[in-house]
Order: C-alpha cells, then structure tokens, then sequence
C-alpha cells in the first residue's frame, strides 16, 4: 500500500525521469539481432526491460550492464537466435512479449512464452494472425492467451498486412519478424502510431521506407539487411514525465522542470491535451539525440479547463489517459476523452480502472461506449479513496498524483508494479515535493 497527501506547497525542482520504455525494448532486442556490439546509454532499468534483457540472454545475445550504466548488447546477427532452453517469461510486458514473437518467427526454434496474470489477461490473437501467415506456428490457450507456445520458421515469408487496430506492438512484431524473411515486408496502419521501431532499424542499416497513403501510413521494409550494431542513447519516457508534469499543473504554487523527455511526435499527444486545457507547458533544449527529437519540459501550477479529445488522437497518448483523466477531474468544466476501446486489453482494463479510479476519490465519472466522461471539480478532488490498481502501473501513479491534488489522502493496494516502467518514482516525486508514503 501506498498513501498519497495534499503536497503542503507548490512542487519545485528538476527531475530527471527514466529512460523510454518503448525505446529501450526495441534497443535491446535489435541490438541482439545486429552483428557486433551495440551500447545503450539511458536504458529504462525497470522491470519489463529487464525482462527483455533476460530473454535476449535466452536467445544467445551477450547483454551486459556496465558499472557506468552504459548496458552492452554483442548480437547474434539476423536469423541467429538460439532455441531458449526454458520458458521465457515476459512478466508484466505487453510490449516485450508481442515484439518477442515476431522476432521468433522467423527463426527455426521453438518456444514459450509467459506472463505474470495480468499479461495472460491479454490478447495475443492480435500478433499471431499475421505472424502465422508468415509461416510461423502457434499454439495459445483458449481465446489466443498466453502462455504461448511458438514454432518459428528460418523460412519466413515477407507478408503485407493492414493492421485492424491502431497498435505500434503488432506494426513492430510484423517488422521484426520480416527482418528474416526474403523480399519486401509491407505493414499498413490506418492511424499512424509511434514509430521508434522503424527509426531504429533504419539506425542498425536496415532499409525501411514510409508513405502516406489515403488508406493510413504504409511500411515498407526489405527483409533480411545486414544489421550493424549501433549506438543508441535513450531519451526520458514522455509516458513517465506525464506524471511529474501533471502533479505540477495540479499542485498550486507548483513549478519544475524535467530535462530529457523524448518529443517524438507520435507520442506528444498528451502535452498538446494539456495545452488545449490551459497548461502552458514550455519546452526548451530542443535537440536530437539518438535519432529522436528532445527537449527540456517547464511547467506551473495552471488553472485547468476541460476539453473534448477526438479518437484519432489516442494513438499519441495511449497510455497517457488515466493521468490526463486525473488533469480533467481537477479541471473546470466536463471533459469527454473519445475512443478510448483499446484501453480496455491494456495492463488492466483501463477504462474501467480509470473511471472507478476517480469515482473512490469522489469524482464524477462516466464510460458511455468507448468514451470516458468527466466532471472536473474546479479545485481540489475530494480524494480519500483506496484505488485497486489492478497490477497496472500507470493506474497507481495516476492514483498518486490525484492525491496530492485532494482533499482527502489517496491510497493504493499495491504500488509494486510502479517499477514496472518507473523505478524510483516516489523517491523522483517527493524530491520535489510530493508526500508520498508506504502504508
Ligand atoms: C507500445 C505500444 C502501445 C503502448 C505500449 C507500448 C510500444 O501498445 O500502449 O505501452 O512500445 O510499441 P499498443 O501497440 O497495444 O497500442
């Protein structure tokens, strides 16, 4: 359990937050396909990339953390992989499980993978469909859940599929398995969604091209380059800063500074939220750094007002809905968030989680279809509710930060999974200002 007070003055200071989630499973996993070594700096030491590093072990790769944090990646080349010799068990990790499978098959090895409870909740029909057209073989439990077992194949062939939902996890399992097949492997989108698996396998030399078309945004990738290991630094999750950044809009009196938040914009989506609503968030040291756009975030305390957000925007902030919907509960006004269906097979039922998030802390929520409604309090939530966070990790911060924003304190059940994605999060909030507390 953790408890949540009203932070006693406005939050102040500059946070570092860790390295990009998204970003560091990809780093690693191309690094373990690419010959030679590959070095990361800023890698996300949570536990869902750790659970990446563990399974590109599995597979043969030498992947190593240095004393200075810099993590070493000696790679086994395209179609290198070896056979695991145990089940592999991904955890908490969508992301890490589904790109896993693409990469597996299309290698001539046989394995299966796990996952703690809530990822053997989740749907892999999503990765197997297309993965099997090109040759590989699954079997799944009941309703294509995990555990998973996968025979892959060393003679995949190069698919072209339109992706029925807008997911960056099965666009990359595509991608990554095309990597060892013969010819043109062709993914369509019909929403563009974040793109560090395409910008980082151009950085390992691979040759991926990009159009838009009236149908979506068209991938196009020629199988089988030769992947050159390469340098990656990783920037700050723009999905962790949302946090930080959030608490100080909230706090008033409230003004912080967080340096080296990744600005790719397939996944700004949130701060450009924020700013329709009245945040005012500035952003300095604009800079690239590792092939992906940085910057500096500033932000105060700012008097918030509710706002409507179109579907089509939620690929850009996918995981960033249940702490914009803490910003709208203290908000003036109602916010309606659109479209919100795939929240629903996330670490936990999102939308669900969400909405019972706010409604324990005396918070006005409701789901109408796919939509989540809210009823901003113009000030103070009232708070003094215990969240059930479900073993997701963004439903417990999103739940801590709405307590430094309430009247009353917020509990959570659990706060574990926090490291998930974000190791050192109450040690980084209450350095500056939170009260944050084990309970
Ligand atoms: C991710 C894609 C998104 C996101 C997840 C990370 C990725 O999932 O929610 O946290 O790294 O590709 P979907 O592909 O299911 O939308």
């Amino acid at each position: 359990m953790m408890v949540s007070r009203r932070a006693a003055r406005g939050l102040a200071g500059v946070a570092r937050v860790p390295g990009d989630k998204s970003i560091s499973h990809r780093a690693l996993m191309l690094g373990a396909l690419a010959l030679g070594e590959s070095r990361i700096s800023g890698l996300l030491e949570g536990e869902d990339v750790l659970r990446t590093a563990a399974a590109m072990r599995a597979l043969g790769a030498l992947v190593a953390r240095e004393e200075d944090g810099v993590w070493r990646v000696a790679g086994r080349g395209i179609g290198g992989l070896v056979e695991p010799d145990d089940v592999l068990d991904m955890g908490n990790s969508g992301t890490a499980a589904r790109l896993l499978a693409g990469m597996l098959a299309s290698h001539p090895v046989f394995a299966v993978m796990t996952g703690d409870a809530s990822l053997r909740r989740r749907p892999m029909r999503r990765v197997i469909t297309p993965l099997a057209l090109c040759g590989a073989r699954f079997a799944a439990r009941e309703g294509g859940l995990m555990p998973l077992a996968i025979e892959g194949t060393g003679e995949a062939l190069p698919i072209t599929y339109r992706v029925p939902v807008a997911s960056a996890q099965v666009k990359s399992a595509i991608l990554l398995a095309g990597l060892n097949a013969r010819g043109m492997t062709v993914v369509e989108e019909p929403e563009a969604t974040r793109d560090h698996s395409e910008n980082m396998l151009r950085h390992f030399g691979a040759s991926v091209a990009v159009a838009e078309s009236g149908r979506g945004r068209v991938i196009e990738l020629q199988g089988q380059p030769e992947l050159r290991a390469a340098d990656i630094v990783v920037p700050g999750d723009p999905s962790s800063a949302a946090f930080p950044l959030v608490a100080a809009l909230l706090v008033p009196g409230s003004s912080i500074r967080i340096t080296g938040v990744g600005l790719n914009p397939l996944r700004t989506g949130l701060f450009a939220t924020l700013d329709e609503m009245g945040a005012g968030i500035r952003i300095e040291n604009r800079r690239i750094s590792g092939g992906e756009p940085v910057g500096d975030l500033v932000v105060a305390h700012a008097p918030l007002t509710g706002v409507d957000v179109p579907p089509e925007r939620a690929p850009s902030m996918i995981d960033e809905y249940p702490i914009l919907a803490v910003a709208a509960a203290v908000a003036r006004g109602t916010t309606r968030l659109r479209g919100l269906a795939e929240l629903r097979v996330k670490e936990s039922d999102r939308l669900a989680a969400t909405a019972a998030l706010l409604a324990a802390n005396g918070v006005k929520a409701e789901i109408a279809g796919d939509d989540l409604i809210i009823e901003g309090a113009a000030g103070p939530a009232p708070g003094g509710g215990v969240v059930a966070t479900g073993m997701d990790h963004r439903i417990a911060m999103s739940a801590l930060v709405l307590g430094m924003a309430a009247r009353e304190p917020v509990t959570i059940d659990d706060a574990g999974f926090i490291d998930t994605s974000f190791p050192g999060f109450a040690a980084l909030m209450n350095a500056i200002g939170a009260a944050l507390a084990v309970a």
